[in-house]
C-alpha cells in the first residue's frame, strides 16, 4: 500500500472513474470529485479499498467548491502534499449546433468555463500541494483541441 495520494476531477463516470479505480486497486490514496452525492456513495462502495477512496462533492465552474475542495485535499495529505493531480472533468458538445455562424455564445461560455477554465481553478488551487511532493499534474484533455475545422 501507497501513501501517496492522488486527486481526480470528474470520477462519476468514464475515464476519470476508470482511473480512480485503477490507482485505488493499485493502493494509492484516491481523491475523486463528484456532482452527486449517489455517484460518490458508488465511487466508493465499487473500489478495491473503500477506506482508501474518498469522494468529495465539487462542480469545478464554483470558485467556492474548488476552495472547498483543496481545504478537505491539503486535510487529508498534511505535509506530504499531492503524488499527482488529473484535471479530467470535462463536457464535449456533440449537439445543437456547432458551426461558426450558429454555435450559441452561451455554449461556447459553459465549454470553456468547465473545460478550460474548471481545469485552470482546480490546478491553481492544488499547485502548492503539488509542489511541495514534486508531484505530477495530467490533464485531459481532446484531440479536437488540436484541430482546426474549416
Ligand atoms: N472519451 C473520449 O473519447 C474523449 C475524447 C476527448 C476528450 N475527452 C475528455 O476526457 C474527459 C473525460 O471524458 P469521459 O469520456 O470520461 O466523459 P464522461 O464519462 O462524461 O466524464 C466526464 C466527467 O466530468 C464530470 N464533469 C462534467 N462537468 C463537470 C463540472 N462542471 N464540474 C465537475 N465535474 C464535471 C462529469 O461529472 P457528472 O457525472 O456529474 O456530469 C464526469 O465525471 C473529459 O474532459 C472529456 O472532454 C474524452
Amino acid at each position: 500500500m501507497s501513501s501517496r495520494t492522488v486527486l481526480i476531477t470528474g470520477a462519476s463516470s468514464g475515464i476519470g472513474r476508470d482511473a480512480a479505480m485503477h490507482l485505488n486497486a493499485e493502493g494509492y490514496v484516491v481523491i475523486g470529485t463528484v456532482r452527486r452525492p449517489a455517484d460518490g456513495d458508488a465511487l466508493i462502495s465499487d473500489a478495491a479499498h473503500p477506506d482508501r477512496m474518498h469522494a468529495v462533492q465539487c462542480d469545478v465552474t464554483s470558485n467556492a467548491d474548488v476552495a472547498a475542495l483543496a481545504e478537505h485535499v491539503q486535510t487529508l495529505v498534511g505535509e506530504e502534499g499531492l503524488h499527482a493531480v488529473f484535471s479530467n472533468a470535462g463536457v464535449a458538445n456533440m449537439s445543437g449546433p456547432v458551426s461558426a455562424e450558429d454555435c450559441p455564445v452561451e455554449t461556447l461560455e459553459r465549454l470553456i468555463s468547465i473545460n478550460y477554465l474548471g481545469s485552470v481553478r482546480v490546478i491553481q488551487a492544488h499547485l502548492p500541494l503539488l509542489r511541495a511532493s514534486h508531484g505530477t499534474l495530467v490533464i485531459n484533455s481532446a484531440l479536437m483541441a488540436r484541430t482546426v475545422l474549416p
